[in-house]
């Protein structure tokens, strides 16, 4: 079953709430739902291993989905292949209702539907950090430089580093990388942001000013696919976590069902060993 999130939340947004207007259809059965990422019988296959095995998963537009699973189960193939990153062998992919295009301009547009934020920040690391969230928009949308200037101090605020527009990015810590990072790929207007497991590599001290982020944007509204092992994200943020072993979704639900009462073998091997740890 998938749980739709309708952000009710205090906050109000310096921009336009990022995925616009809502148009929600009532589905049977009374339930609210407007798939925006629907991935239907994906395989992928890199030589004999079989990385993705007949996933199926529908996000609704507003909902923040938690993925977890050991390491080597395909999460960051399964974000790649949505961001079209990854090629897949079977199986369709659709962003708000247009399949994935296996190539050119179309893909290009699509592509910057999606935003991404990985382990690792990949900033650009000669432009300054103003200059890395313009960049996008001005190259690939064809904002002006103003316009896309004052969009990005916007952004740089909200992520909570407007003051470090003019430096490098070595010049920043990684949390603060990271929120560059998230500033960036909003700032092309994306309909659903992936995070591949955004703070992996942050000291621990980083990690909440990461999060906090994140949480922000899932208040406001935004779809999101997340790859991550913190619970306490996924407990505050996630309308629903997916569990994911040997490239299967093998088990969803919400946080608290899935964190105290997971029912296949595998997920409460799993969670023993993280809780354990
Ligand atoms: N480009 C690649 N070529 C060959 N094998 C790959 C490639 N990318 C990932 N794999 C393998 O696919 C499996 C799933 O990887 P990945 O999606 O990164 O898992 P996860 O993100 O869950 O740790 C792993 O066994 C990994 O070694
Ligand atoms: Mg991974």
């Amino acid at each position: 079953m998938s749980i739709v999130k309708i952000s009710i939340g205090s906050r109000s947004p310096p921009s336009p709430p990022p995925n616009g207007p809502r148009h929600r259809r009532v589905a049977r059965f009374g339930c609210v739902s407007d798939p925006l990422v629907v991935v239907t019988g994906v395989h992928k296959h890199f030589g004999d291993l079989h990385v993705l095995n007949d996933i199926n998963l529908t996000v609704d537009r507003g909902e923040v989905v938690v993925v977890i699973g050991p390491s080597g189960s395909g999460k960051s193939t399964l974000c790649r292949a949505i961001n079209r990153l990854e090629t897949i062998d079977a199986g369709t992919i659709s962003i708000d209702g247009v399949p994935l295009p296996e190539e050119g301009r179309a893909l290009a547009r699509l592509r910057a539907d999606v935003g991404m934020v990985f382990q690792s920040f990949n900033l650009f690391a000669h432009e300054t950090i103003l200059d890395n969230v313009t960049l996008g928009p001005i190259k690939v949308r064809q904002q002006s430089r103003a316009a896309a200037e004052q969009k990005a101090r916007d952004l740089l605020e909200r992520v909570g580093v407007a003051d470090q527009a003019d430096k490098y990015p070595a010049n920043l810590s990684g949390g603060q990388q990271q929120r560059v990072a998230i500033a960036r790929s909003l700032a092309m207007d994306p309909k659903v942001m992936l995070f591949d497991e955004p703070t992996s590599a942050l000291d621990p001290e980083m990690i909440t000013e990461v999060l906090d982020v994140m949480v922000g944007l899932a208040e406001d509204g935004m779809t999101m696919i997340v790859v991550t092992h913190e619970m306490g994200f996924a407990r505050k943020a996630a309308g629903r976590v997916v569990f994911m072993a040997d490239g299967q979704l093998v088990e969803e639900g919400t946080p608290d069902q899935f964190f105290t009462r997971p029912t296949t073998t595998r997920a409460r091997e799993f969670l023993g060993k993280i809780l354990t740890h």
